[in-house]
């Protein structure tokens, strides 16, 4: 059984990863239309993920004999004025996940809420593998930088991650 204010922590986490899937569907959308390819990828492949993070956090309640909420989306911006900002939105946003995480397993501690605080390590590690390879995509853009060919090479690169991000995923 969840204490009220942990399942309604629970459930503004399950709200925000529902947004975030909406963002990166909006991030998708405009890289396509800029003939990012491999950039769109990645935020479908994003975008899912998110829904996956949001899933996991809804059974979680339902499990514990909780009340999960349906979350209320936000219509996401979906006009961008660069690749570069998107990227770099992408990861102050995600900062901001990792701050609620944090927040919600100082929480479960702070309850003595044991169940929730192991379920939320899973989040705790995704959060950092998720900053670490934005962080390394903002490194490689600023290598690149914003020459005649850069929206080439940038998209070329991020096809590469796609490429081994999938090669992680299918070894495990
Ligand atoms: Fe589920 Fe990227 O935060």
């Amino acid at each position: 059984m969840l204490k009220e204010n942990v399942e309604k922590a629970l459930n503004n986490q399950i709200a925000m990863e529902g947004n975030a899937s909406f963002f990166y569907l909006s991030m998708a959308s405009w890289c396509e239309q800029q003939g990012l390819e491999g950039s769109s990828e990645f935020f479908y492949r994003q975008a899912e993920e998110e829904h996956e993070h949001m899933m996991r956090i809804f059974r979680y309640v339902l499990e514990m004999d909780g009340k999960a909420a349906s979350p209320a989306i936000s219509k996401a911006p979906d006009d961008f004025a660069s690749i570069q900002d998107i990227f770099s939105d992408v990861y102050q946003h995600e900062q901001k996940v990792t701050q609620s995480i944090n927040e919600l397993v100082n929480l479960s501690a702070e309850e003595n809420d044991h169940t929730t605080y192991q379920f939320l390590q899973w989040f705790v590690v995704e959060q950092r593998e998720e900053e670490t390879l934005i962080r390394s995509i903002l490194d490689r853009l600023k290598l690149i930088g914003s020459g005649p060919q850069s929206l080439y090479f940038i998209d070329k690169e991020i096809t590469d991650i796609n490429r081994m991000i999938g090669d992680s995923d299918s070894s495990e």
